[in-house]
């Protein structure tokens, strides 16, 4: 079912209508050697420019590759690259997709600013390896599109939620709903702050979503509140200054989350998950938290 839904009056589905997908049992990390802040693309950038403890975001990225681990993920570690500084945070560069006959294809992404378009070829080498088919977009048609920064996909189903107006332009996801024969419920976003989807959106399992309800249009509200049966808000300092919304929760049951969102986690023990708390700090300071820290791989 291909299909863009651009109003929430166009949901002329349900939950369970949709095709089940499965979960990912890999999770794609690179490396955070070289990580720093080196330039600002988004407003929690500023004023950072080199001020990243090294040993410090080693450290806290062990503690959440580990995780994984203990988890039961495999985890795929990459290296990072010197000229790449934010290639940590792999979210970005594809959305990855598998079919209902176990075919594995990612659509890779045009990345927004110069500074980041280098990394591209370096996450596309792990879906080589990993017998992907690679779709490029035409970069003549397709200027901006983030991967799954702001393409994300429903938990277990086949639906992808597709955020847009800083780093993705809203035209790709026909052409990605075409590609993955998928329905694709657009959200524009529309606070600078919440630059992805993934720093607004949290999908938790199949009926939950955490949101920051001002960085949408009241009418993308209403998609969230049409799809998703509970919708647990973030309130705004722990939205904006600890990325609660950058959360994830890859099995349906724990989230992993920035540690000190309290008032979240309250909400999120009440729906009954897990909650696991990380020190992202480091990664805060270039805008990135828990979930553009690593790709979700079939
Ligand atoms: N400094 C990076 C950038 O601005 C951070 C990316 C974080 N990723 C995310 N999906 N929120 O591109």
């Amino acid at each position: 079912m291909a299909k863009v839904i651009t109003h929430s009056e166009q949901i002329d589905f349900t939950l369970s209508e949709l095709e089940e997908m499965p979960i990912p049992g890999k999770v794609l990390v690179v490396n955070p050697e070289h990580f720093d802040v080196k330039y600002v693309i988004n407003p929690h950038m500023e004023g950072h420019i080199g001020d990243i403890n090294k040993d410090v975001a080693m450290k806290e990225w062990i503690r959440l590759k580990e995780a994984y681990q203990k988890l039961g993920f495999y985890v795929h570690e990459v290296p990072g690259h010197p000229d790449f500084p934010d290639m940590v945070f792999c979210a970005n560069q594809s959305l990855p997709n598998i079919t209902a006959d176990g075919t594995k294809q990612v659509v890779m992404s045009v990345m927004h600013a110069p500074e980041r378009k280098g990394e591209v070829p370096f996450i596309q080498e792990v879906y080589e390896e990993s017998s992907y088919d690679i779709v490029h977009l035409d970069e003549s048609k397709f200027t901006e599109f983030e991967g799954m920064g702001d393409a994300i996909w429903h938990f277990g189903k086949r639906l992808i939620w597709g955020g847009y107006g800083y780093r993705t332009t809203s035209d790709v996801y026909e052409h990605i709903s075409n590609t993955f024969n998928t329905p694709v419920i657009a959200l524009e976003l529309v606070d600078e702050k919440f630059y992805h989807l993934d720093t607004c959106l949290c999908i938790l399992n199949t009926e939950t979503a955490l949101i920051y309800p001002k960085a949408f249009t009241e009418d993308g509200l209403k998609k969230i509140r049409t799809i998703f049966s509970n919708v647990i808000e973030a309130n705004q300092h722990e939205a904006e200054e600890l990325f609660a919304c950058n959360a994830t929760c890859p099995d349906g049951k724990n989230v992993f989350i920035q540690e000190g969102c309290t008032m979240v986690n309250d909400a999120l023990v009440r729906s009954g998950f897990e909650v696991h708390q990380f020190d992202t700090a480091e990664y805060l300071k270039s805008g990135g938290s828990v979930f553009c820290m690593k790709m979700l791989l079939w």
